[in-house]
Formats: C-alpha cells, sequence, structure tokens
C-alpha cells in the first residue's frame, strides 16, 4: 500500500500551494491576523529563556498524583467514561460549589459546560452578536474575546481602562446614555488580564445597574476569580445582579489548562440554546474530562487546593513588587495585582514592542509588550509591560527582573518613590 503523507511532502507540494491560493475563501478570513501573543510563542521556544510571558499556571502545582487517582478510578468503574455523553451533572453541582466560592448562588440548571473559557466566550458570541452588531470592550483587554467575535465581524467601541481600576465605568455610563445599544459588554473585573486590575465594588455596582438600565447584556470574564491573594476577591458581577451577567468560569487556571474544561453561568433559557447551538461545532465537551474533574472534586478537597494555589501565587506576585522596585528605573510604575497573574509595568519612554527582541537575546527573559492587548487596532501600551508572576519561581523573578531592567536602563538614583500605578485611564 501505498503511504499517504510522503506524497504529500514530495514535488505534489507546489501544486498544493496553487490549489489553496485558487480555494475562495470567506471575505473576513483573509482580514485575520495571527494573535501577537501567539507570535511571541514562537519566540519562547529558544532553551534556557526565562518567561514572564504568558498567563500560564505553574506546572509543578498541577495536582497530578491526585488526578491521575480520579482518572483511574473513572475508568475503572464508568463504563460510559469513554463514550459520547451528555454534560455531567455531577460536575454541574461542583461549579455551583465554586460559584458560592465567588458569591454567586446559582443552580445546576444555569451552568454550562465549555471546552474552557475560550470556547464559552465563542458561544456567547454567536448567541448574542447578529451581523453588523456593535460590542464593547476594553481599549485594554485579552483578545480572546474579541478573537472569538471575528467570524461575526461587529463593530467594536472600545471604553478606557483604568490601570487600577480595570473598566472605566463612568466612559461606559456615557456611551450607553448616548444611545449606543451594544449586543455585549466584555468585562473582566477581577485580575484583569493585561493590567492585573480588580474592579472596585463601588464601580461593579454600577456596571451591572448601568446594564440592567440599558438592556445590555455583559460577560463577566473570571477566569482568574477564584485566585485571590489578599483580602476575599470582590463578588463576582453576576453576584450582584445575575439578569444581565453571563458568567464565564474556568479550570484551566486552577486545574490544568490541558483538561480544557470551563462554564457559563446563565439564565436556564439561555442554556438551553446554548445547548443547540454548541452541538454545530462540538457535539460533547471531552467527556473523560468531566468525569475526572468530577471525581477529582469528589474526592479532594478544593479548597485546601485553592489555598496552595494561592499561597503560593501570593508569595511570587510579592517577589515581583519586590524585584520591581529593587530593580526597575525609578520613573517605572506598575499595578498591584490583587488576583490573577499579571503585573502591568509602565515605563514611561519605553518602546517595548522594540525591548522584547533585545530582552530574550541579551538578558534570556521575554515579557509581552503592552500593545499586544490594544483592542481593535489602537496604539496604547507602547511603553507598557505585561509580566506572568505565577509561572517562575521567586527566585527566578528576582533574578529575571534584574536581568531585564538590565536591559531596559541603567538604575536611576535609588530612593523611596510611590512604586504602585495610582488611579490613571489610559484614555488621553
Ligand atoms: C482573561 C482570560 N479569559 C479567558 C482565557 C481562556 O482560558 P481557557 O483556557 O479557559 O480557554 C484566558 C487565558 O489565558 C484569559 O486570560
Amino acid at each position: 500500500m501505498t503511504p499517504v503523507a510522503p506524497a504529500l511532502e514530495g514535488p505534489a507540494m507546489p501544486m498544493l500551494a496553487a490549489a489553496a491560493e485558487e480555494i475562495p475563501l470567506a471575505g473576513w478570513t483573509r482580514e485575520m491576523k495571527q494573535s501577537p501573543l501567539r507570535d511571541i510563542l514562537a519566540l519562547l521556544q529558544r532553551p534556557g529563556l526565562l518567561s514572564f510571558a504568558l498567563g500560564v499556571p505553574a506546572a509543578e502545582l498541577f495536582p497530578v498524583a491526585a488526578y491521575a487517582r480520579a482518572a483511574r478510578h473513572v475508568l475503572r468503574t464508568d463504563p460510559e467514561a469513554l463514550q459520547y455523553g451528555l454534560p455531567l451533572r455531577r460536575l454541574k453541582s461542583h461549579v455551583v460549589g465554586l460559584m458560592a466560592r465567588r458569591g454567586v448562588a446559582c443552580t445546576e440548571a444555569e451552568v454550562f459546560i465549555t471546552s474552557g473559557a475560550q470556547h464559552a466566550m465563542s458561544l456567547l458570541g454567536q448567541l448574542l452578536v447578529a451581523p453588523g452588531a456593535t460590542v464593547v470592550t476594553e481599549e485594554m483587554a485579552y483578545d480572546g474575546m474579541l478573537n472569538a467575535l471575528r467570524p461575526l465581524q461587529p463593530r467594536v467601541l472600545t471604553v478606557p481602562s483604568d490601570v487600577a481600576a480595570g473598566m472605566d465605568v463612568g466612559a461606559l455610563e456615557a456611551l450607553l446614555e448616548s444611545g449606543e445599544r451594544p449586543a455585549l459588554v466584555y468585562a473582566i473585573p477581577e485580575g484583569h488580564n493585561p493590567l492585573g486590575a480588580s474592579m472596585p465594588a463601588d464601580a461593579r455596582r454600577r456596571l451591572v445597574e448601568a446594564a440592567a438600565r440599558h438592556g445590555v447584556p455583559v460577560i463577566e470574564d473570571d477566569a482568574y476569580g477564584l485566585l485571590g491573594y489578599d483580602d476575599a476577591p470582590a463578588p463576582a458581577l453576576r453576584a450582584l445582579d445575575p439578569r444581565w451577567t453571563l458568567y464565564v468560569g474556568s479550570f484551566s487556571k486552577i486545574m490544568a489548562p490541558a483538561l480544557r474544561a470551563g462554564w457559563i453561568v446563565a439564565p436556564e433559557p439561555l442554556v438551553q440554546r446554548l445547548s443547540i447551538l454548541k452541538q454545530g461545532s462540538d457535539l460533547d465537551v471531552c467527556s473523560f474530562a468531566q468525569r475526572t474533574l468530577a471525581a477529582f472534586l469528589d474526592r479532594e478537597d478544593v479548597d485546601a487546593h485553592l489555598a496552595r494555589l494561592r499561597e503560593v501565587y501570593g508569595a511570587r506576585r510579592d517577589a515581583m513588587l519586590a524585584a520591581l522596585a529593587a530593580h526597575f528605573p525609578a520613573e517605572a510604575r506598575w499595578s498591584c495585582p490583587r488576583a490573577g497573574m499579571f503585573a502591568w509595568v509602565q515605563v514611561p519612554g519605553a518602546d517595548t514592542t522594540a525591548l522584547l527582541r533585545r530582552a530574550v537575546e541579551e538578558a534570556g527573559v521575554a515579557f509581552v509588550p503592552g500593545r499586544a492587548f490594544c483592542a481593535a487596532g489602537g496604539t496604547r501600551g507602547g511603553d507598557a509591560l505585561r509580566l506572568n508572576f505565577s509561572r517562575p519561581s521567586v527566585d527566578q523573578i528576582h533574578d529575571g527582573i534584574r536581568r531585564l531592567a538590565g536591559v531596559l536602563a541603567p538604575r536611576g538614583a535609588a530612593g523611596i518613590r510611590p512604586p504602585f500605578l495610582t488611579t490613571t485611564s489610559l484614555a488621553p
């Protein structure tokens, strides 16, 4: 028998490439660009590189042994473990428990299991955004929501981001007062990616009130909501008003991203619609992962697990803040993250996009330039860096920040200075 794969690698390739050029693509896919975050992934392949770049959990904190026990248990006892299956009720019941830890009272019928938060945002986008509709995001935000919406080609409006408090809710209120009726507002109130900001309680209340007053759904991306380091994180938006908030949660940051499991909390009638919608792209969220996660949560102490993550990541957050104060130039300012995995650092006058290559080549350290997060082709964040503190160890953080500072600029005169960014909008 002739193997198929080798034939594809041979002289047939130019012909295949020519054919690909001629295949008529959907118009919007011609405009597609790779996310800058994906481009940075390529840079990170260098051996020995110390990365502060991506929002990845620390692999040494994955509960490998307990998860292996749960997987073995499922395979031994559940004949349906590898079969197509309905969304697992036991997992939904655990999600209800996790939501209570975010101050949200919900029922299993309001929980919709997805293959991660990204999948959740894609489905919610399809559910809410009609052709030509308007959506609102922050000028600085995780680009996953806009990526998910791209096939729908919405009109994108942005509101300013505040480096200390996240979304500028006053600007959103003004937009809605002006008569705009977006199909959705995308918000990351806790452990903001990339700013590391947590929205103050008052801003949260104003946001849900404005959404209810104008009848606009808010997608609350709470991927980092269970990772709060100081006092208990403020309750989720959905805890304040469930009517217009569609909540998105994820097991990626608290368990492991490879499980590809997350959830939506939404009113029950929308859950039924989501279920029909999902069948078009994904017959089942991996039923084995659902069962194994549920078995893990049945048997293990999830609060002890979360406490361990908070303890280790909290210490790394503290190490990063201390290292920035010790090594970064005197004019630099940074956020003091209460939750999540990122610190946002502004270095006035720096061009952090140009700096990245030098940082990789000269200091063996990587980060994400702030501009990568600027929505809708904007240019803000050019003097900023997003630094991840969850993955590197405390020692690596001290060493890496020192090396990075060496590439940035020689340290200015030491002295006492207020390092934390205060409430300053990134808008002009
Ligand atoms: C704010 C935010 N939302 C959603 C996601 C996607 O997470 P998931 O792995 O659950 O798809 C990420 C991933 O980094 C994120 O930072």
